[in-house]
């Protein structure tokens, strides 16, 4: 079986070196095709940070182990990491944080052992990356949430979560402040859940789950979250297991799969052949799973643990007073340690030796759309204008704009009701939301918002324009605060 393997910047180097030697030593049946991936590959003029050859190889084999990667600062690239996952549609992002026996945290210290498994939605949510200056004081970043996307991480985790007897599945989220988006998020979780019956599902919200998961994180096992609170908590998980240096990750779609670690490129400590090599190896070990290598992949983390448990350590973590491991050193002792069981987390072979077959090629965009059919009306329009003066003076515009068809509802400022009523004490900024809803609540047409907005255009400056929809009879917009 052939994957390919993008060897990363600063560190990447050093711990794929070590990581692929240890597969080597372990005789894993996996070849590997190096592909050109990195910022020197943005060096050179490719501006999404890979070569065509290395996205040909890619989308053929389905499966990408890669170390690290930086970002240039400052020539307008996106992160080729996000890049990749987006591209490939990898939409479930599964880290796995556990207590490793030889790698104190208060927690170990304590006896309490984690082992948490955090899902995150891997290609929507802010990381659309779709910002917009409304103004030159107002910054705007769209946040997608889709019903789709959201399904696929859902089926993703219940049915990892049913597969290891997950005794919880918890899905974090802010949708006590973000309704619409995070309540779609948590709408498809219970969903999902009711196929799952076995399963004790359950929902938290993120800032009770960061509280809880530093008083009590033995009480979660599996944790699905949206893409941004999803990358917050998982580096809380890698901080209650030791580090980022413990910290895998398994980025999975339908045709690719990507293995990396969660860390990045360390460039405060490249070529010096001192990083810690466990991250990577655990998404690697992760990968040989997802390909039914479980024989090989038991026997290594075995060797890890063995090997963690005996005092070996690089210079990131473990006992100051012992001298610490190079990369190199460690993964030898790695290997030295093949066929022994650690004391504690032992692993056992557990693989149902189902053969990894890739996906089949296709030749067209998969579309995503629900099957959801209620009826679709057009029942007004947000405005977002530029204005610098009082609420009550943009309304007189905005009402003299309104037209036969239009009746002005509410103006708000950074989401807080301005206007017909609220409190001289709401600082303001020079953007407004301005609120038109159909006169008799009846449908209309998008050819009366643009007529509207361009007799809204001829008072103050449209920003930008939101259409007003109901579903059947649900609102699919938010009130503003205080409306
Ligand atoms: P970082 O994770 O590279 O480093 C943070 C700290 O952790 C540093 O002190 C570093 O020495 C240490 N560290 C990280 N990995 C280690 C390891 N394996 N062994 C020992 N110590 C380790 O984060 P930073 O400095 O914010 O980012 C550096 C570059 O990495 C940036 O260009 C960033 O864009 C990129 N990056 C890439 C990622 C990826 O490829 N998936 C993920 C995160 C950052």
């Amino acid at each position: 079986m052939k994957i390919a393997v993008a060897k990363g910047d600063g560190i990447g180097p050093e711990i794929m070196q070590a990581v692929l030697r240890i597969f080597e030593a372990n005789q894993v049946p996996l070849q590997y095709e190096m592909v050109e991936m990195g910022k020197w590959v943005f060096d050179k003029g490719f501006n999404n940070g890979m070569t065509p050859a290395a996205k040909q190889t890619i989308e053929q084999l389905g499966l990408l182990f890669k170390g690290p990667m930086e970002t240039p600062k400052g020539k307008g690239v996106k992160s080729i990491n996000v890049t990749a996952r987006k591209t490939w549609n990898t939409y479930a992002n599964k880290r796995v944080f556990t207590s490793l026996h030889g790698v104190d945290t208060v927690f170990s210290k304590a006896g309490i052992p984690i082992n948490i498994t955090i899902v995150r939605e891997n290609i929507e949510d802010t990381y659309g990356g779709i910002e917009h200056m409304l103004t030159q004081d107002v910054a705007l970043c769209r946040r997608f949430i889709t019903r789709p996307g959201t399904m696929q991480v859902m089926r993703y985790a219940f049915e990892m979560a049913s597969k290891k007897n997950a005794k919880r599945i918890s899905c974090g989220h802010k949708a006590n402040i973000m309704k619409i988006t995070d309540g779609l998020f948590l709408e498809c979780f219970y969903e999902v859940a009711k196929e799952y019956p076995h399963l004790k599902a359950d929902d938290i919200i993120v800032d009770d789950l960061c509280m809880k998961l530093v008083t009590r994180p033995d009480l979660f096992d599996v944790v699905v979250l949206p893409n941004l609170q999803g990358d917050i908590v998982s580096d809380l998980c890698a901080g209650l297991v030791g580090g980022l240096g413990f910290a895998p990750s398994a980025n999975i779609g339908d045709h690719i799969s990507i293995f990396e670690a969660v860390h990045g490129t360390a460039p405060d400590i490249a070529g010096k052949n001192v990083a810690n090599p466990t991250a990577l190896l655990l998404s690697g070990l992760a990968m040989l799973r997802h390909v039914g290598l479980y024989q090989h992949a038991a026997t290594i983390e075995n060797a890890l643990r063995y090997t963690l448990e005996s005092g070996v350590h690089t210079g990131d973590f473990g006992d100051k007073n012992t001298p610490a491991a190079n990369t190199t050193e460690f993964a030898d002792a790695i290997i030295e340690n093949f066929g022994k069981r650690p004391k504690q987390g032992a692993v056992d072979y557990t693989g149902n030796n189902k053969p990894y077959q890739p996906a089949a090629a296709i030749d067209q965009h998969p579309m995503l759309e629900s099957t959801l059919q209620k009826s679709e009306a057009i029942v007004g329009a947000d405005l977002f204008v530029q204005c610098n003066q009082q609420p009550s003076a943009l309304a007189a515009l905005c009402q003299q704009a309104a037209g036969d068809l239009f009746k002005l509802i509410i103006i708000s400022n950074r989401g807080t009701q301005v206007w017909p009523t609220g409190s001289v004490y709401t600082n303001l900024v020079n953007q407004y939301r301005v609120r038109f809803e159909s006169i008799d609540g009846g449908s209309l047409q998008q050819a009366d918002i643009i007529a509207l907005y361009e007799r809204v255009s001829h008072l103050v400056k449209v920003c930008s324009v939101e259409l007003l929809h109901q579903w059947g009879d649900q609102k699919a917009y938010s009130l503003a605060q205080g409306q």
